[in-house]
């Protein structure tokens, strides 16, 4: 198991004092921080390589092409998948649109989708379009009292007419781990697609997108220690290119005439205009950072992490846990009696811990739990145990402030 105190120096930003107090940062689930290697890679790549890809046959051309490409092999060993099976994209909200938009042409108003009610608005509001312009049914599956996706009630909503399934891999807020191989199951039975937004999933573990048997899974570079602007759509293979793309340009077309056009196969074809090359080069390099610390131990880590928020937020006087799923990981939310949650993030602040406060992206899901904001907690690997008792001690600090 590696040392925290160790890898710590790998990320300079963690050194940084908020009003003269050391950072804790536990906003993990909103964008991770960066090591120094993915800094390194990215600017090796643009003080030594940089070129268009795809497009030149001179050395740096070649040079950005090959570093590109070998990323895609990266990323697709990183989740079990082939590298012609990952479309580079900005991010996991760009990915499922792209998606959801490419299933129009395959739906009808007899059709429905069906999504949990967990989800990121990222990955309700595509599908809801989809359905809207569709004329398609949006069906959303409820939780259960503890907080994870109703299986049984998923079962019951997911019919013959069903195209896809679309649910997360881990929720942003409740931090629930979604049994997504199930969930694959169920809309395969039904002769569905299954859809995984792998946004928070991604980092937390080893995924094996072939084992989870998902036809398409999503994921952002910014919350897996890369850059922002990068972010992977996998495709079953066999699948993409059952789907036409759904953005026009330079790179994904193989012939062009004033009568038509004719495309390339995934994943050119679904790479419109020059991809974010250096993106993906930093985003191979997160990858390989990860894959050297161990993902299984990264896993075993934030998990104990999350135990341990958990625990103490129970303990904490005037705290009350949204969820109790028995499998979580990454983030732990909670309410405070009688302190709006801005107050409290923004005193948290003052005291140099950043937690994040609001809606989090998911007003289905805090509607369905009575609420309209919630204090978000989310630790990475890199965060210490001594931060989390130093975040129970602010916590209490605020409270005392604040009623
Ligand atoms: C579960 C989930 N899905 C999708 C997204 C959207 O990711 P991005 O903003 O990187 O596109 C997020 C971001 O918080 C998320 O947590």
């Amino acid at each position: 198991m590696f040392s925290a105190d160790e890898i710590r120096k790998d990320f300079p930003v963690l050194e940084r004092k908020i009003d003269g107090r050391p950072l804790i940062y536990l906003d993990n689930a909103a964008t991770s921080q960066m090591p120094l290697q993915v800094m390194e890679a990215l600017e090796s790549q643009y003080r030594f390589h940089n070129a268009n890809v795809h497009r030149g046959i001179h050395t740096l051309s070649n040079e950005s092409t090959k570093a590109l490409e070998d990323a895609r092999r990266t990323a697709a060993a990183f989740i079990g998948a082939l590298p012609e099976e990952i479309v580079f994209t900005s991010g996991t909200t760009d990915s499922v649109n792209m998606l959801a938009a490419a299933f129009r042409e395959k739906m009808t108003g007899k059709d429905n989708v069906v999504v949990t009610v967990m989800e990121h608005h990222s990955n309700f509001v595509p599908w809801q379009m989809l359905c809207r312009h569709t004329g398609a049914e949006f069906r959303v599956c409820p939780l259960t009292d503890t907080g994870e996706t109703d299986l049984k009630a998923l079962k019951n909503l997911v019919d013959k007419n069903t195209r896809v399934v679309a649910a997360a891999q881990v929720g942003n807020v409740l931090g629930t781990i979604n049994p997504v191989q199930e969930i694959a199951e169920i809309s395969h039975a039904a002769g569905a697609f299954c859809a995984v937004d792998g946004a928070q999933g991604v980092r937390h573990g080893v995924t094996d997108v072939k084992k989870m048997n998902c036809d398409f899974y999503s994921f952002s570079g910014h919350k897996m220690l890369g850059p922002a602007g990068i972010g992977v759509l996998y495709g079953r293979k066999e699948i993409f290119d059952t789907f036409t793309p759904q953005r026009y340009g330079g790179g994904m077309v193989d012939t062009v005439t004033a009568a038509g056009t004719t495309f390339l196969e995934s994943p050119a074809g679904w790479e419109a205009g020059t991809p974010n090359y250096p993106g993906a080069i930093g985003l191979a390099a997160a990858m390989d950072y990860l894959t050297g610390l161990g993902r299984e131990e990264i896993a075993a880590r934030e998990e104990m992490l999350c135990r341990m928020l958990a625990e103490g937020l129970s303990a904490a006087e005037g705290v009350t846990i949204l969820g109790k799923p028995a499998k979580r990981t990454g983030a732990v939310s909670f309410v405070m009696e009688g302190i709006h949650p801005y107050d409290a993030a923004a005193l948290l602040d003052k005291l140099g811990i950043a937690v994040r406060s609001g809606t989090h992206c998911a007003q289905p899901l805090l509607a369905s739990l009575g609420l309209e904001h919630t204090l978000r907690v989310s630790p990475a690997f890199y965060n210490t145990e001594e931060e989390i008792e130093r975040f129970f001690k602010g916590l209490e600090k605020i409270r005392s402030i604040l009623q």
